[in-house]
């Protein structure tokens, strides 16, 4: 198949550039192609909001970008920082065009929710399924228009890079687009992409016990780094302070939202202290990493599993109408907020790192862009300031619209050989995948988690080494899985994690090691 742009996912940042790249030139065609459903994605369960600043009487741009910059801890870049909040209300404007709806106070103006960082009311959400709300939103825009197809169930499994023509080999670097897997048939083909965007989201999934969806395994950060594409700050993982608390623990777990702190929620203790208070002078609503590090030392402390949030003395028709999705899935849990509290515990949640991209979303290869999760822009620099990742997502993706705008799009035309699987079969053992991806999440989990060591990170690099060795023959003499590919890109991944941790010597934002203190 041959594209115009290709766009490699269908969360906020994919189908945000999708939108306007199809409205503006409805010549041109885009293929999006999307690895699971086409809604599924961590855009679709982000609860708490977007960050925008709209009342200009309390809050103000530089008070987001201060509180940007706070919770960054000095590795933001100062500049992107000041461009995507400026940005915010422009973005949100083309949403609510686009048909998002977002909730209203009761004089009429977007109803403002508060989240951990933030020093005002700032959140636009909708109730406390925004993700939800944003995803159906564009995807209906997608699907009114005419010159895009999107392929649900299409793996993309590597970037086509000089590194697979056979002749000629052009001497800059460029990309050409992807090998792709369409899951349900098995066939393998090639997507060519005069410009390839990789829209491909989070790394969640690397640990076993994360808010993210199964989709979560880093496939674009694997895929650029095999490419050799720059990619940074892969040892700023944030762990969200507020999952709810699962006995097998090494599950998908549902989040319980920040701004449920924002409305007013306590942390507590299983003796009922407010422990915040011990940590932090903004208790519950200092930044994510603050939060998660102090519930890391206080079970450590207790040897308790799990701490508490407590939502009893706040006005419950109040917190029904504005986040009924945790109400309910509380309550599906036998936990009635208004009179139990919630068992928590953090889970990884978000990376702040990724493929370096410049203003524009270029990344250090030419024609290959990076938007969203996948990407290290310079805006959340060592810990995210919650609700600014669906707004760095949808502010990038306007500015790599507006570079395609004014920068000509070069026909790539040279000759891409199919994608070869000769001499590999069948697998027969699955269990290789199964047993290599549980012991995967274990290291993670167990040697780079919210607290890290030298002694841990090194020992987790000798045991990914061990897997390594069993999954690179298994994966060269096997035909092609999504589950095999998704593994070796968590291995990927996890190594990148690791390395670029050891090589940090100083302790910022939500990377912590004992051995930098
Ligand atoms: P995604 O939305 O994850 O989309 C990635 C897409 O790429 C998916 O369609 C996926 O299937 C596809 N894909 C991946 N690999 C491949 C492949 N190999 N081939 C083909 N397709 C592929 N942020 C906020 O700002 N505010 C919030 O309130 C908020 N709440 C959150 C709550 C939860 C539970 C979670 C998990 C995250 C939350 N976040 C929030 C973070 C935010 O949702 C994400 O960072 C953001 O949605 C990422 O968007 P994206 O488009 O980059 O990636
Ligand atoms: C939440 O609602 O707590 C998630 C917000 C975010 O990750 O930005």
């Amino acid at each position: 198949m041959k594209a115009d742009y290709l766009v490699i996912g269908s969360g906020i940042a994919g189908l945000t550039f999708s939108v306007k790249i199809a409205e503006k030139f409805p010549k041109k065609n885009i293929i999006i192609v999307t690895k699971a459903s086409e809604e599924e994605s961590n855009t679709k369960y982000a609860q708490g909001g977007v960050a925008i600043v709209l009342n200009h009487e309390k809050d103000s741009f530089k008070k987001h970008v201060d509180d940007t910059l706070v919770a960054g801890d000095g590795l933001c870049n100062k500049a992107v920082v000041e461009m995507v909040v400026n940005e915010g209300p422009n973005r949100l404007k083309e949403l609510l065009e686009w048909g998002a709806n977002f909730d209203e106070d009761a004089t009429g103006n977007l109803d403002l929710g508060k989240e951990g960082g933030h020093s005002e009311f700032r959140i636009v959400h909708h109730k406390d399924i925004t993700g939800f709300e944003i995803e159906t939103a564009l995807l209906k825009r997608v699907h009114q228009l005419e010159n895009v197809t999107l392929l649900p169930h299409h793996f993309a499994i590597d970037l086509i890079t000089n590194h697979h023509l056979k002749h000629p080999k052009p001497s800059q670097k460029k990309c050409y687009g992807a090998y792709v897997l369409n899951q349900k048939s098995g066939e393998i083909f090639t997507i060519r992409g005069n410009s390839t965007l990789l829209a491909s989201g989070g790394i969640g999934r690397v640990y076993g016990h994360t808010t993210n969806p199964v989709i979560a395994t880093g496939d674009g950060i694997a895929m650029a780094y095999r490419a050799k594409v720059k990619i940074s700050d892969m040892e700023f993982v944030q762990f969200h302070p507020t999952a709810l608390y699962d006995v097998r623990g090494d599950q998908s777990s549902f989040l319980i939202s920040e701004a449920v702190r924002g409305f007013g929620a306590y942390l507590r203790n299983k003796e009922g202290h407010r422990f915040m208070l011990d940590y932090d002078e903004r208790a519950e609503l200092a930044s994510r990493d603050i939060v998660s590090q102090s519930i890391d030392n206080e079970l450590k402390k207790t040897g308790e599993t799990h701490v508490f949030l407590d939502c009893s003395h706040l006005n419950i028709e109040k917190f029904k109408a504005h986040f009924p999705n945790i109400y309910q899935k509380c309550l599906d849990n036998h936990i009635n907020i208004e009179t139990d509290w919630i068992p928590v515990v953090p889970a990884s949640h978000y990376l702040c790192g990724g493929i370096n991209v410049d203003l524009d979303g270029k990344t250090s290869m030419k024609n290959l862009f990076a938007c969203g999760e996948c990407t290290k822009t310079g805006l959340h620099g060592a810990n995210r300031l919650a609700s600014n990742s669906l707004l760095e997502a949808m502010v990038f993706a306007h500015n790599i619209f507006k570079y395609h705008c004014e920068h000509h799009l070069e026909t790539l035309n040279v000759e891409i050989p199919d994608w070869d699987d000769k001499g590999t079969t069948i697998a027969k053992e699955h269990i290789i995948i199964q047993h290599n991806l549980k012991q995967l999440q274990a290291i993670m989990r167990d040697y780079v988690g919210i607290v890290r060591s030298n002694d841990r990170l090194n020992g987790a690099r000798k045991r990914l080494n061990l897997i390594y060795d069993d999954v690179e023959p298994f994966y060269k003499k096997s035909k092609i899985t999504t589950s095999l590919c998704e593994l070796r890109n968590m291995l990927n991944v996890a190594h990148l994690i690791v390395n670029q941790s050891l090589e940090r010597k100083e302790n910022k934002g939500g990377y912590f090691n004992i051995d930098n203190v």
